[in-house]
């Protein structure tokens, strides 16, 4: 059976300054993780000649699968990060202190709020449709670069946990989770490439 790979971008500028969304490159640790899963790919996926690396159409992905050579690489915006609208570039602390309400209702109901002509979980989660169909029709293994609120969503499908969860789902930076599907169910592998 064939894996499904899921990671991260490596660490970028905005996450550095804990800044949501944007359209940033990697920070130094984000450029040594890009190189890490170099290493990591070539060997998981030696013998596969068929597989692909997806990523979303956001520099921070497309710079981290850069390095990766001997592999078609697909782009999709359907796994470009959770839109935050007005927000987009905000600290979370800036939200709170200058759209109070916003904060708030994000907090009471983080799967359905919806930023200000931004996106909420749920949109996430629909819009992500043609990849998992896409996803489950591969035969060889795909390796995909996108985010963290994409990758929750996701994960959520493959790994069967419930909508309420999606958005509060741990999603390390710099680690790899491996998705087997096989007649038995689900199995996963995570690798921590670093810190
Ligand atoms: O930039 C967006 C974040 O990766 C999403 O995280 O949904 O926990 O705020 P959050």
């Amino acid at each position: 059976p064939r894996p499904i790979l899921l990671t991260r971008h490596g660490e970028s500028m905005d996450n550095l300054r804990g800044r949501i969304g944007g359209d940033h490159a990697l920070s130094d640790a984000g450029e040594l993780y890009a190189k890490k899963l170099v290493n990591f790919v070539e060997k998981r996926l030696k013998s596969e000649r068929a597989a692909s690396i997806w990523t979303s159409t956001l520099e921070r992905t497309i710079l981290t699968a850069a390095p990766i050579s001997g592999f078609p690489k697909i782009q999709w915006r359907a796994l470009d990060e959770i839109y935050a609208g007005v927000c987009d570039g905000m600290t979370y602390e800036e939200i709170k202190k200058n759209m109070p309400e916003e904060y708030e209702a994000r907090k009471k109901d983080k799967l359905r709020y919806r930023y200000p002509r931004g996106e909420s979980y749920l949109d996430v989660i629909q819009r992500l449709e043609p990849v998992i169909i896409e996803l489950e029709r591969q035969r060889a293994p795909v390796v995909v670069i996108s985010h963290q609120a994409v990758l929750r969503a996701l994960y959520a499908y493959f790994a069967d946990r419930p909508l309420k969860e999606i958005p509060h789902i741990e999603m390390p930076l710099h680690t790899i989770i491996e998705i087997q599907m096989g007649v038995t169910g689900v199995q996963e592998k995570r690798y921590k490439l670093m810190d």
